[in-house]
């Protein structure tokens, strides 16, 4: 175990780190599996879109949008629950561990811990990622952590509650889905449950990065997003049972004391987040950047629910600026979520 692993860090270093630090996901580590220096190899050759800014990746601008991980908690929130109520209501284990597979910088982690104390469970989630500047970073929040891809996965079979596949979904090769939804499988214990997690093809979000976020960001961003269909035959084909496929209100929200400072919080997130750097081209303060990336929201995000049998009221079809108690800005998304069982 002596493979340069994360910068600073051997197998054995971090081997040792996890026993010591997070010793309940210790057991769960499978560092010495047939093939790890060739998923090492890989890893440190892949695509380097959330690799540091420096690094050619848009990691660090992606990074201070999820400084605050309650912007998308609503759709965070209903994530973890499909992870967890299994039957509707009930938790599988008292201490659950589920598995964030393309989990960045632990948003979904971190965004558990903010959570009323009644839903809080401490360090159930091990997040995992492929970009050492994503798990550096996760390491720094204190969260427990792994780099491996999530092709190849270093953890031993049955060892976990629930997977979640969210957020990025689309940066995995389609022709590697399948198998990546394999390994999930080999990691779930008996009645564990997958949930994964992307957008539609043909919708306002997949527009938007086809579009926007491919026209304006310094990485480009030509990924296909998915059909009910396709996610509905991945999780079959990985041996999932009990597979359900809907669509998700997930949300962006700020809230701020003013009006005008909800509406910056927005469009500095949605910056960064996408990485947009090209729209602040030729500005001189930030608001004219906030100007065009306003103009491009009202533009690509605009939602028309009727014929949609998931439809909840509360669903925002636009852009929109609220109070309540503070100023709030919500900007809809729809997401696409599968869930199975193993
Ligand atoms: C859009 S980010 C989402 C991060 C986090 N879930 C969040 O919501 O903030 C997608 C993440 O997937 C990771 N990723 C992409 N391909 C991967 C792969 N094959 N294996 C593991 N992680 C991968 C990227 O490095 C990136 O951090």
């Amino acid at each position: 175990l002596k493979t340069e692993y994360l910068p600073g860090f051997t197998l054995d270093a971090y081997q040792q780190f996890m026993a010591t630090r997070f010793p309940q996901f210790f057991d769960t580590l499978w560092l010495d599996r047939a093939g790890i220096d060739e998923a090492i190899h890989f890893m440190n050759t892949g695509p380097a879109d959330f690799e540091s800014n420096q690094g050619g990746g848009r990691g660090n601008s992606y990074q201070k949008a999820q400084q605050n991980p309650l912007v998308r908690s609503t759709g965070i929130t209903k994530l973890i629950d499909l992870a967890l109520k299994q039957d509707g209501t009930r938790r599988p284990s008292a201490a659950p561990k589920i598995l964030d597979i393309l989990g960045g910088d632990g948003t979904i982690a971190r965004a558990l811990q903010c959570m009323p104390t009644k839903d809080r469970i401490d360090q159930a989630i091990l997040t995992s990622d492929i970009s050492a500047c994503m798990v550096l970073k996760a390491i720094n929040y204190d969260l427990p952590t792994v780099r491996q891809p999530a092709q190849f996965l270093f953890l031993r079979d049955m060892s976990f509650d629930s997977v979640i596949i969210a957020y990025g979904t689309h940066h995995i090769p389609a022709h590697d889905i399948v198998s990546v939804c394999k390994e999930a499988h080999r990691v779930l214990k008996p009645g564990g449950r997958i949930v994964i997690h992307d957008f539609e093809e043909q919708s306002p979000v997949a527009r938007w990065f086809q579009e926007v976020v491919d026209t304006y960001s310094y990485t480009g961003h030509q990924y296909p997003h998915f059909t009910t269909h396709q996610f509905e035959d991945y999780l079959k084909a990985s041996g999932f049972r009990d597979v359900n496929v809907f669509r998700m209100y997930d949300p962006f929200i700020v809230r701020d004391e003013t009006e005008q400072g909800a509406y910056e919080k927005l469009m500095d997130y949605i910056l960064h987040m996408y990485g947009l750097h090209k729209l602040h081209e030729g500005t001189q303060h930030p608001n004219e950047a906030y100007a065009r990336v306003h103009h491009l929201i009202n533009q690509y995000m605009i939602y028309e629910y009727s014929d949609m049998p998931e439809r909840q009221s509360g669903w925002k079809e636009k852009l929109t600026f609220y109070k309540a108690e503070q100023f709030v800005a919500e900007m809809p998304r729809l997401a696409l979520v599968a869930v199975g069982t193993k």
